[in-house]
């Protein structure tokens, strides 16, 4: 009798896209930084210019590499841990087309300026509804491969991911309620600081759940994988869950410090995200300590140098946000640069660091062919690296010289400098974000190579892609 074998079609799709996605979605990134840094790169072509990039860049970065990353790797993870064949191929096979679509009708609809307006939900209506069939087909498939599992227990990796394709759902739908007035039109259903509230609702369990949960999936099985060692707490993994989960729903409202939204909403926000440095860090030491006893495998292996340098950072990017939510910091912050530090030591840093150490942990078990270099992780690991250091350290002596300069004030009241002086010394911040960036595409076009030299080389190793038979 055939044995029957898990679904690594998708996967392998979804993981090729999300190296094309990166390259993609990072080099509208490094062309913005340039422009910031020499404006006349727009050339005065209205659909290159900055305002018309940036959500072309956010989409691409967090949708499609990131999107594609959390495709590829739950579906691998769910079938391994669950040892069985995914719930449906078909509804597999249409996530994948379905995405991207989503992901080309992006690419045109923003640089022609259709757009609902609010951030990382900018897509409009028409796109909106096909996202939510492919939403739907992706938790039915996802729920289902659980259900018929052959495990006793659901492993916490599936967890993590479950969270996130639940709350994602759940704030796509009520984020996205709008009236629609043509194709490329339409109104929100809500009006005034309410629509604020739900946007801020939205875009930041997008943070907590889209850029951290489903990568927290990925840590958790992928890191011990790497490390050739158990999690280090089974337990903390259980209360890490929970907590995490509870915590974010409410810490919206730090996006709205001193805004019209009522005060004591401001205040409940800011009290959450403090609290959220508990279970944040919590996260962070279970993937760390995994390591505990097995440190010296940190100096020859370069794959899991980018699992543990992408869990540092994120124990960075979550001590800084939780502090950047109180409110005489966010005072300060709030508008400047150091909001785009923090963001992407977050997405640079943990996301696609995290992505990355995955991806080179999988590929090569999914095409049945052995990593064709090494050495070439090694490179990426280090222009990674220095990229991210770059990037988040120019901004953030740029975003806090910014809010100083901003609120300066000479004896008589007047403002000790006016804007353009502001932006003037922007620039060496901005050349220097730009070499950063550079330096992280340079990286990410290093793993193309890398990766394309292993699907088509003929060192082929034996896919095990055969489901155990059940424990009795
Ligand atoms: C080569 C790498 C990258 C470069 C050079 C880059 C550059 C930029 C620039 C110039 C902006 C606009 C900043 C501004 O408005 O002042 C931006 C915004 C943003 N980028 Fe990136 N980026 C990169 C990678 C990424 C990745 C991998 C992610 C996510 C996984 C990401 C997520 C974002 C987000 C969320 C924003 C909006 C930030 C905000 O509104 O506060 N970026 N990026
Ligand atoms: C404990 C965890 C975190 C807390 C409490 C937190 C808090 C904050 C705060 C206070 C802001 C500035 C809001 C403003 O002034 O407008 C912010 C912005 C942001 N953070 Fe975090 N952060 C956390 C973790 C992260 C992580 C891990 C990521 C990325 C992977 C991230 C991505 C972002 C993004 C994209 C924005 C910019 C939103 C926008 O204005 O467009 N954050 N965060």
């Amino acid at each position: 009798m055939a044995q029957e074998t898990y679904n690594y079609q998708v996967v392998r799709q979804f993981a090729i896209m999300t190296i094309v996605w990166g390259v993609v979605g990072m080099t509208v990134g490094v062309f913005i930084a340039a422009q910031l840094a020499w404006p006349w790169l727009n050339f005065d072509i209205p659909y290159l210019t900055f305002s018309r990039l940036r959500p072309l860049h956010t989409n691409a970065v967090i949708f499609a590499f990131g999107g594609s990353a959390l495709f590829a790797t739950s579906y691998y993870v769910v079938q391994r841990t669950c040892h069985a064949r995914l719930f449906s191929d078909f509804l597999a096979t249409l996530t994948f087309w379905g995405w991207q679509a989503v992901i080309v009708l992006a690419a045109i609809t923003l640089p022609l300026g259709i757009t609902q307006s609010k951030e990382y939900a900018e897509l409009e209506w028409p796109i909106d509804l096909l996202i939510t069939v492919v939403w739907v087909a992706y938790a039915i498939v996802f729920f289902g491969t659980i259900v018929k599992r052959k495990t006793p227990h659901i492993y916490v990796a599936n967890w993590f991911y479950a969270a996130f394709i639940l709350t994602i759902a759940m704030l796509h739908i009520f984020n996205n309620l709008a009236i629609p007035v043509s194709w490329f039109k339409s109104y929100s259903a809500y009006a005034g600081v309410q629509d604020a509230m739900v946007q801020w609702w939205y875009g930041h369990n997008a943070v907590g759940f889209f850029l951290t949960a489903g990568f927290l999936g990925m840590m958790y099985y992928f890191v011990p994988k790497q490390a050739n060692r158990p999690v280090y707490s089974y337990r903390l993994s259980i209360v890490h869950f929970w907590a995490l989960i509870f915590t974010y729903i409410w810490a919206g409202p730090h996006h709205l410090h001193y805004t019209a939204l009522p005060d004591w909403t401001q205040s409940l926000g800011m009290a959450m995200s403090l609290i959220l440095l508990a279970p944040s860090w919590g996260g962070m030491i279970n993937g760390i300590m995994t390591l505990s006893g097995a440190w010296e495998k940190l100096r020859s292996d370069p794959i899991l140098r980018f699992l543990i340098v992408s869990i540092s950072f994120y124990g960075m990017s979550t001590f800084e946000g939780p502090m950047m939510a109180i409110k005489t910091v966010n005072a300060l912050s709030h508008y400047t640069d150091w909001t785009i530090g923090h963001v992407h030591s977050g997405a640079l840093g943990w996301v696609a660091m995290i992505s990355m150490g995955s991806l080179y942990y999988l590929i090569p078990r999914i095409v049945g062919r052995e990593l064709y270099s090494l050495k070439l992780v090694e490179v990426h690991f280090w222009t990674a690296t220095i990229g991210v250091v770059l990037y988040i350290s120019a901004m953030w002596v740029s975003g806090i010289m910014q809010g100083l300069m901003w609120r300066a004030v000479n004896p008589d009241g007047t403002l000790t400098y006016s804007f353009v002086e502001s932006v003037q010394a922007m620039h060496p911040y901005y050349v220097t974000r730009f070499l950063g960036g550079s330096f992280f595409l340079f990286g990410m076009l290093v793993m193309a190579y890398n990766i394309f030299r292993t699907v088509t080389h003929d060192k082929r190793v034996a896919i095990n892609d055969a489901i155990p038979s059940p424990a009795h």
